[in-house]
């Protein structure tokens, strides 16, 4: 791979994004930051990604601005702090704010730099395999309220991602796995060809082996693209990259965030697979090959809680219209369709 490898996604009427597969994301850091560019670009940096690759704090440069990262840091507080950040130190608004870390810091970042000045420019360097294959690619924003995941947010694609795999050697082996939950659910909902590859590799991707790893980040990154620039403000087809999410997101927001938001996608996914197998949408064989898929990468079906403790949440989905809930589910290896469910039949309650 090198590092002019990269994928445009310019859905029309709508802004562009260019995914640029790097091999060195601090030396891409560095050129972002040359002296030209330096007086307007406003590095934003995860604290967690900086201590795991000291070369990144360096290139970000001793300006950076530091957050902790990670799920508690996407809310109003933080993203109050930073926007003040911003504003003392004179942003304006043709700068360039660069978010280098996690997809729960790719999120804020980017509603903080659509909101700023009433928007600047977004660029962003993913530090987890997770924020790598789904959160920095399609240009959606958030932070998360008590009552709910992602509930604020905008639409605010990056001009620019810097895809370097290496950086997701180094997160712990739950999240690295939350990562490997949304490659599993390009694979199962949306591209076949990448869930044969999965499949095929699923021993090598879980021990992090560097090839099948870009490989199927490129792939996913790629089946997304082509999603999004079909559908960039989630009208339609891009519903599908919703699979597992449901169930996801009302387990994150009943554990308060302490469950990383791709384990509980994992689980989400276990869940649509049986329920896909019992409305009959899915054969029990093909439901049976996808469950096999996600053990192999290491995300069994865990115990869940009583699905009244989940009602409240999933009635909050931004899913749920008076027709109901719309849910994905999955039809064969690589493909999904939408279904509309009462919040209680999606929890097997009626
Ligand atoms: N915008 C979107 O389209 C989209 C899509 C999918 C997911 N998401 C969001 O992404 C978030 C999950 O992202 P995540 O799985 O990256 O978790 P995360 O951002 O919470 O990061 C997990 C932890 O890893 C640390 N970290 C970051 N990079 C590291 C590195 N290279 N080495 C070691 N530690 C590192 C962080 O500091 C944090 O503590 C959720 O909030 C989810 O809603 C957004
Ligand atoms: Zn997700």
């Amino acid at each position: 791979m090198s590092d002019t490898d990269s994928l445009l996604c310019a859905p029309a009427g709508w802004r562009a994004s260019r995914i640029r597969f790097v091999t060195d994301a601090a030396r891409a850091v560095v050129a972002l930051r040359a002296p030209e560019l330096a007086p307007r670009t406003f590095v934003v940096l995860d604290a967690g990604a900086a201590r795991a690759h000291p070369a990144l704090r360096e290139a970000a440069g001793p300006a950076a601005i530091e957050l902790a990262g990670g799920e508690r840091g996407k809310d109003f507080a933080t993203l109050e702090l930073l926007l003040r950040e911003l504003v003392r130190r004179g942003v304006t608004r043709d700068a360039r704010v660069v978010a280098i870390g996690g997809g729960a810091h790719c999120d804020l970042v980017g509603l903080a730099a659509s909101l700023c000045l009433r928007g600047v420019e977004l660029v962003l360097v993913p530090s987890t395999l997770l924020a790598m294959v789904d959160a920095s690619v399609g240009g959606k924003t958030a932070i998360d309220l008590p009552e709910g995941k992602n509930l604020v947010g905008s639409f605010w694609p990056a001009s620019e991602v810097l895809v370097d795999v290496g950086l997701a050697a180094t997160p712990s082996e739950p999240e690295f796995r939350a990562g490997l939950a949304e490659l599993a659910k390009v694979a199962i909902g949306i591209d076949a060809a990448l869930f044969a590859a999965c499949e095929r590799d699923a021993a090598a991707l879980l021990a992090r082996d560097a090839a099948p790893l870009a490989a199927a980040v490129r792939a996913a990154v790629a089946a997304k693209l082509r999603i999004v620039t079909a559908d960039p403000l989630e009208r339609g087809e891009r519903r599908l990259l919703n699979l597992g999410h449901t169930l996801g997101h009302a387990l994150e927001a009943r554990s308060g965030y302490a469950m990383p938001h791709g384990l509980a996608v994992a689980q989400g996914l276990h869940h649509v697979l049986g329920l896909a197998v019992e409305l009959a949408l899915l054969s029990s064989a093909d439901g049976a090959r996808c469950a096999a898929l996600l053990d192999a990468l290491g995300l069994p079906a865990g115990p869940l809680p009583p699905p009244a403790e989940l009602l409240d949440f999933v009635a909050r989905d931004k899913k749920l219209d008076a027709a109901g809930l719309t849910v994905v589910l999955p039809t064969a290896p690589g493909s999904s369709r939408l279904v509309k469910l009462s919040p209680r039949a999606f929890l097997r309650m009626a």
